[in-house]
């Protein structure tokens, strides 16, 4: 009776199950920034209640307003965009969904890196396509493995890059984002950048002020939107920027138009409040970078006293990652932390890394949670190695 576009076993795996038994204390998992004890501006919110409101005037593409809000934002990125070339939606995941739905007929396929955020699969297969995962190499950096994309399979449409990348923290490489898009170009496919977590550079490195916007090699969709830059996921605004060559980019907004007319999903007051809410929430972005720093520094610091840890220092965003001796397998690690130590992590395998001993903590919480929580993780380790 029902379609495989999603999973017929939907029960709570082992580590669900685990913490729904006895919830962790130290939640090193968090993703949530309303969650985690940072300020907000009280009033923060006090631009959606604008009488324009009232009135219902959609426009498929979004309000005008709202569009050269956004588009505003990559000037912090050195940029000027055209507001016509961005459209909005009500997060990056509908996005996906317009844009798998503009780019590929059911059964073809979409290029997804890997490690990588968990949700391109099932974003790809409710929409009847597949997510084809490309290497990124973990002994280079995280750096594409472009050799690899060369053999990627001939219904291909699109490739995926996270700049910077979940969990890894790694910014596409210039080097690299020249590369692809050559062989986009070369290959026919669409280009999605991926760039929610632009604004949280932590160590940089190469291509850290690099924005895909800027590209017009090939048709490409940069993504952005609220749920990160300002930390507001409830607001449900997020946009979508695209640029290329001519006439493929008045064709491909065409087209977003045209399914995004279908929906027209994004609430009119939180567009018409999008200009204050990017002024005001500057702070909020601020406060979500300087925690994230922070906890870093707690991180780098607790994580030396025990050298078989290897911490792989993130560029960028709100995650970090650490590896650790195959003393025992992830998935036991992670519900011995449950159990004897009231501390949540993900393992590796969550994101699909290539090797068993990673663990990925989220940056984002409260900093005395966030120490206790891996003073524990890293006395667990510990122990386990003296055995
Ligand atoms: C790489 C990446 N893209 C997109 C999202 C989701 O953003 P949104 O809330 O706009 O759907 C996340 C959320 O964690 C993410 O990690």
């Amino acid at each position: 009776m029902f379609s495989s576009r999603v999973p017929g076993e939907l029960l709570p795996n082992r580590i669900a199950a685990a913490r729904e038994a006895s919830p962790p204390r130290f939640d090193l998992t968090v993703s949530n920034p309303t969650g985690c004890g940072i300020a907000y501006p009280p009033d923060l919110l006090a631009p959606l209640a604008d009488p324009e409101g009232l009135a219902y005037r959609p426009h498929p593409r979004g309000l005008r307003v709202a569009r050269t809000a956004a588009a505003r934002e990559y000037r912090r990125h050195g940029l000027e965009v055209d507001p016509e070339r961005v459209l909005l939606t009500a997060s990056t995941s509908e996005a996906y969904a317009f844009l798998f739905k503009l780019l590929a007929e059911p059964g073809e396929a979409v290029l997804v890196p890997t490690p990588s955020y968990p949700l391109f699969e099932h974003l790809a297969n409710v929409e009847g396509i597949a997510a084809v995962p490309y290497r990124l190499d973990t002994e280079a950096g995280w750096r594409l493995d472009l050799p690899a994309l060369a053999h990627a399979p001939e219904n291909a449409r699109a490739l995926v890059v996270v700049h910077p990348n979940n969990p890894t923290g790694s910014f596409v490489h210039p080097d690299d984002a020249a590369a692809v898009a050559a062989l986009a170009a070369e290959r026919g496919w669409a280009l999605i950048a991926d760039e929610v977590f632009l604004d949280y550079p932590l160590s940089g490195g190469p291509g850290a002020s690099m924005s895909f916007a800027a590209r017009d090699e090939v048709l490409i969709f940069t993504l952005g939107g609220l749920s990160k830059s300002v930390g507001l996921p409830q607001l449900k605004l997020a946009w979508i920027v695209t640029g290329g060559p001519q006439p493929a980019v008045t064709t491909a907004l065409d087209r977003l138009e045209f399914i995004a007319d279908t929906f027209l999903s994004v609430a009119t007051p939180v567009q018409l409040a999008l200009p204050d809410l990017l002024h005001m929430g500057s702070a909020v972005r601020e406060a979500i970078l300087e925690r994230c720093r922070r906890n870093l520094v707690a991180l780098r610091h607790v994580a030396s006293r025990v050298p078989a840890v290897a911490l792989l220092e993130p560029g960028g965003g709100w995650s970090a990652v650490l590896r650790f001796p195959a003393v025992l397998a992830e998935e036991e690690l992670v519900l011995e932390l449950l159990r004897e130590d009231g501390v949540a992590v993900h393992p590796g395998y969550f994101f699909d890394f290539p090797m068993e001993g990673v663990l990925v903590v989220s940056l984002l919480p409260e900093s005395a949670v966030f120490a206790e929580g891996v003073e524990r993780l890293l006395a667990r380790i510990g122990m386990h190695l003296s055995r």
